[in-house]
């Protein structure tokens, strides 16, 4: 479905983006693997792109640092001829109720989680328009619309996202450029394994589906925004919670 296609995913090392980034390499897709830390489970990831049979380029570095992220498009079109697909994953939470967050979790959630996206999407969104073809994919959180207690950055963030993909969406749409978010519930990764086993269980029973929701679920849907299955979709916000909003 994606064959010769360049994605750039951000925070590819574990969890949802890693599952999209081995996703796409299943579809024939090369992938620039962004993280901000050079960690094994990168490097892991990463063979794993190329095992599938993708190519895979790392790239280490804060999706807030603007220069850093001229320099990761510039290293995929190197890599790669192209960049035709971008998917803003890279994500963090800093929860505590509102009274007792420090200003620096505030704003760590939004530089990463929206600003990060910005950036990311101002940069790669050049040789798309110029090609005219593109995707970019920003995976947002139903904290954004049902809202959740000490998330009050998270939610600021992901709600700012959403904001974001419908605009850009408007802008983009006679370039060829297509915008979407994925709208995630709880999801099995390490961020999750902060919250307490207890909580995680009252989360899961409240859960229509009946459980929270494995990394290759987000990728699956990723895959089809990615993808020319997705020609007509734009704007919109997918929800990828098992029911958990509705
Ligand atoms: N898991 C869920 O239940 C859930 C629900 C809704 C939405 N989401 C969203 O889904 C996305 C992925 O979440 P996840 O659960 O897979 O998280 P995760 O397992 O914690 O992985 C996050 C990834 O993002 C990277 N990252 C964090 N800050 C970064 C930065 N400033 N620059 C570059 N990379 C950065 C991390 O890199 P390092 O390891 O190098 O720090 C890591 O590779 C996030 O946007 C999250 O908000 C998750």
């Amino acid at each position: 479905m994606l064959k010769g296609k360049t994605v750039i995913v951000t925070g590819a090392a574990r969890g949802i983006g890693a599952a999209i980034a081995t996703c796409f390499a299943q579809n024939g897709a090369n992938v620039l693997l962004n993280s901000r830390s050079a960690s094994d489970a990168l490097r892991e990831t990463a063979a794993e792109v190329d095992r599938l049979g993708g190519r895979s380029h790392i790239s280490v570095g804060d999706v807030s640092d603007s220069a850093y992220v001229q320099t990761m498009v510039a290293d995929a079109l190197n890599a790669f001829g192209s960049v035709d697909i971008l998917v803003n994953n890279a994500g963090v939470i800093k929860d505590r109720p509102l009274l007792f967050m420090k200003e620096r979790d505030w704003y760590d959630v939004l530089d990463t989680n929206l600003s990060g996206a910005f950036l990311c999407t101002k940069a790669a969104i050049k040789p798309m328009i110029k090609q005219r073809w593109g995707r970019v994919i920003n995976i947002a959180s139903i904290t954004a619309l049902a809202g959740r207690s000490g998330q009050t950055n998270y939610g600021a963030a992901k709600a700012g996202l959403i904001g974001f993909t419908k605009s850009l969406a408007r802008e983009s749409a006679s370039h060829n450029v297509l915008v979407n978010a994925a709208v995630v519930g709880v999801i099995d990764t390490r961020m999750t394994r902060q919250i307490p086993r207890d909580t995680l269980k009252e989360i899961s029973e409240m859960v229509p589906l009946g459980r929270i929701g494995r990394p290759e679920e987000v990728a699956n849907v990723c895959l089809f925004l990615a993808s020319d299955m997705s020609s007509y979709v734009t704007g919109t916000t997918i929800n990828v919670s098992g029911g958990g909003y509705i």
